[in-house]
């Protein structure tokens, strides 16, 4: 049984309240926030992101699963661990060498939430292979970053299938997660090469019946 992680990238403006009622009704496991800074990619969601994230929490008990896409890692991990999420994930191509990386996951961890590393369709999976040991979570992208609606990139899902053989191989206890995509049709695709945490954003928002959808993408 996979889990699901719902992007509120583009949840319709003035239905929040409506949009994060009907998820937590129809079981999703995670609202995944996208936080986007204007600069590691285009767009720019980063405080609308930290209203979303503040209302959630004050509205609905589930887990915020927190994606990082931004250059200034650390200050957005101070910024988004006042809204107490489940996990924080951040992006390895943010980060200018390994010490940077390993220094970040421990930041995040001492500030007890669990720690994601991000990469993006071309970074090879060798790079972060060491960091493997000290996270709780690895997010595949599986589109470029930087907005939603977009078409899963087929060779990602090589990644995820060489990722699970690693830290079954390994004896690696780690989430693998996957981003960008995910709809009926590529959920089984990507289930079948070992993701177990599956973020859907279009997907889900565009349908009518959010609990048909989850139900099926979680089968
Ligand atoms: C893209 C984000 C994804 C995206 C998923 O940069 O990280 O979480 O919002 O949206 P869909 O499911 O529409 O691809
Ligand atoms: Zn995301």
């Amino acid at each position: 049984m996979v889990e699901i992680s719902t992007s509120i990238l583009t949840m319709e403006k003035g239905e929040e309240t409506k949009t994060i009622f009907a998820l937590e009704a129809a079981k999703t496991d995670y609202f995944h926030i996208d936080v986007m800074d204007g600069k590691f990619v285009e767009k720019n969601t980063y405080k609308k992101m930290m209203e979303n994230s503040s209302y959630i929490k004050r509205i609905s008990n589930l887990p915020l699963d927190v994606h990082l896409m931004v250059e200034d890692v650390k200050t957005a991990v101070d910024d988004f661990l006042a809204v107490e999420p489940n996990i924080i994930t951040f992006h390895y191509e943010a980060c200018k060498d390994s010490s940077e990386v390993l220094d970040i996951i421990k930041y995040i961890k001492e500030n007890n939430c669990k720690v994601g590393l991000a990469i993006k369709p071309n970074t090879n999976l060798e790079d972060i292979y060491e960091f493997l040991p000290y996270i709780h979570m690895c997010l595949v992208m599986t589109v470029e970053p930087g907005k939603g609606g977009q078409k899963l990139i087929k060779a990602t899902v090589n990644k995820v299938r060489d990722l699970k053989k690693y830290i079954n191989d390994n004896n690696i206890e780690i989430d693998i997660e996957v981003d960008g995509g995910i709809n009926l049709v590529t959920a089984n695709i990507v289930k079948e090469a070992g993701a177990n945490i599956l973020v859907s954003g279009t997907a889900i928002l565009m349908a009518k019946d959010y609990k048909v959808i989850i139900d099926e993408l979680k089968k």
